[in-house]
């Protein structure tokens, strides 16, 4: 047996599957529900340590004794996770913390479930691409123990969720914004003369999970910038960017922040080039 993503999306108020081929292209595994029953040909990541002996039960069954944590996961992408098979059951609860009837049995306590904490391998099973990203060389140290998925994700917390919601990756950029400024206070505040490329958010420019270029930048050179600011040749074959003319020397000099130019591209409080304090 395994688990397949299924979709019941309210808002469209129709049933939809995940394609769990589709799933597989972005490189999913398969959630082993039974360790007796596990059939797939793909690659399959074993969920961290399971409780002995254990079976699936179903989120209602969570809902007796952890009903806020319950109302607030519904309508949470992961909420919307079924086992596959005849008898199946949604399963969202125990997709991460695994099969729960042991813990029930007992009237709830620790010990008799998984509680992943801070450890990435709950989410690996699933998203495995997000294991390689954060083995790059400039990435958020998830893979320390330093920071976890959960500092930016709030995987209880349906759409609704005000700002943290594991959905917030379908939000505006501002929202992303307002996540890093949890810790990012620097690049974050108010300045006098402000970068628009801000409104795009965060992630216009850096890839949170990682990349290889320094900075987590998901690119490395001024093409970063001039995807918004386009290169014209004037009449005198000089190099407009805005309406500034740059000179050869200038441009071959470095990317457009590292230069010595454009150091404080995150808003300036000197000038409107975004210049740094000398
Ligand atoms: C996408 C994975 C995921 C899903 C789905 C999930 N959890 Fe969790 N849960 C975690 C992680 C990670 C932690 C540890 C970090 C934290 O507390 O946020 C945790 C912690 C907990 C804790 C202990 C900490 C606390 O806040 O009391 C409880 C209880 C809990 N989850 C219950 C639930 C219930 C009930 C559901 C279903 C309504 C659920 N979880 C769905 C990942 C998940
Ligand atoms: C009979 C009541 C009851 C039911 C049903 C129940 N729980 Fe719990 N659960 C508890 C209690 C009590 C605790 C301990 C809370 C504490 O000590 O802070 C707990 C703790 C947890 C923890 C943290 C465990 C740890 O070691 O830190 C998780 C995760 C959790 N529950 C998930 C679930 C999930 C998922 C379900 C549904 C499959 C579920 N619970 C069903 C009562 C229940
Ligand atoms: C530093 C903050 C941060 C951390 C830590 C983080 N994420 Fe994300 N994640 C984001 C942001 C921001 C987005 C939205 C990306 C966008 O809008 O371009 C996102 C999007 C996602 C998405 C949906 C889009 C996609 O890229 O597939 C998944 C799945 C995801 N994250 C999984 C994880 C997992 C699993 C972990 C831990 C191993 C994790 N994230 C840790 C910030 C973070
Ligand atoms: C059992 C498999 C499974 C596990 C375990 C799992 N996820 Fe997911 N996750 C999914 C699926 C399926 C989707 C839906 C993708 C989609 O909507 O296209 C998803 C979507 C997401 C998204 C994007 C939400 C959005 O609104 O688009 C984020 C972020 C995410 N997961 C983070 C996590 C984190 C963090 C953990 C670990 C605490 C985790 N997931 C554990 C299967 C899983
Ligand atoms: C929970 C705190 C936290 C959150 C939230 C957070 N970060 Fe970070 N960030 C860190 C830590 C810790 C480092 C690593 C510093 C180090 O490794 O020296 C870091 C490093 C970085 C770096 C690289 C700095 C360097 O010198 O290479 C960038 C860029 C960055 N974060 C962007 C973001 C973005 C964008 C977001 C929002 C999507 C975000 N961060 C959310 C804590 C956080
Ligand atoms: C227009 C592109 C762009 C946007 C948007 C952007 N950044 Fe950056 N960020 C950069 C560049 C370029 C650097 C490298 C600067 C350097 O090396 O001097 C950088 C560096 C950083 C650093 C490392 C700072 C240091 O001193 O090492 C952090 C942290 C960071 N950005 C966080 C953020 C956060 C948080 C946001 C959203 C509020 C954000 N960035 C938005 C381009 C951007
Ligand atoms: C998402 C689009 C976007 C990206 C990416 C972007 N910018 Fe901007 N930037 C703008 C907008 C919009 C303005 C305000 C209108 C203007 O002056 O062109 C602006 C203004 C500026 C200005 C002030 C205008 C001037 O003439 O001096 C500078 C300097 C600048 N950006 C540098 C950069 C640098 C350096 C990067 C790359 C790290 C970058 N921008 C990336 C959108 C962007």
């Amino acid at each position: 047996m395994k688990i397949i993503p299924v979709a019941t999306l309210k808002k469209a108020s129709k049933s939809i599957w995940l394609a769990l081929g589709g799933a597989l292209l972005l490189g999913w595994s398969v959630l082993i529900v039974s360790c007796a029953t596990t059939t797939t040909d793909r690659q399959v990541v074993p969920p961290p340590g399971a409780v002995a002996g254990a079976t699936y039960v179903g989120s209602d069954q969570c809902a007796a004794c952890h009903d806020q944590k319950c109302k607030d996961f519904e309508g949470a992408v992961h909420s919307r996770l079924v086992a596959q098979g005849d008898n199946a059951k949604s399963v969202g609860c125990e997709a991460c913390h695994g099969p729960g009837s042991k813990h029930v049995e007992a009237g709830g306590g620790k010990g008799t479930i998984i509680n992943p904490k801070t450890s990435p391998e709950v989410c690996f099973q699933c998203h495995m691409d997000k294991r390689g990203q954060f083995r790059l060389a400039h990435s958020h140290p998830v893979m320390s123990g330093h920071m976890s998925c959960t500092d930016c994700h709030d995987v209880h917390n349906g759409p609704n969720a005000p700002v943290t919601g594991v959905q917030f990756a379908n939000v505006a950029g501002n929202k992303v914004n307002a996540i890093c400024a949890k810790c990012h206070s620097e690049q974050t505040q108010p300045h006098a003369f402000e970068h628009p490329a801000m409104r795009e958010g965060c992630t216009f420019c850096h890839d949170p999970h990682g990349t290889v270029n320094a900075k987590m930048l998901k690119v490395r050179n001024q093409i970063l910038c001039t995807q918004c600011h386009a290169q014209r040749q004037d009449l005198t074959g000089g190099v407009m960017i805005g309406n500034t003319r740059h000179t050869q020397s200038q441009l071959s000099a470095g990317a457009c922040w590292s230069a010595g130019c454009h150091t404080a591209v995150h808003g300036s409080n000197v000038n409107y080039h975004l210049h740094s304090p000398l």
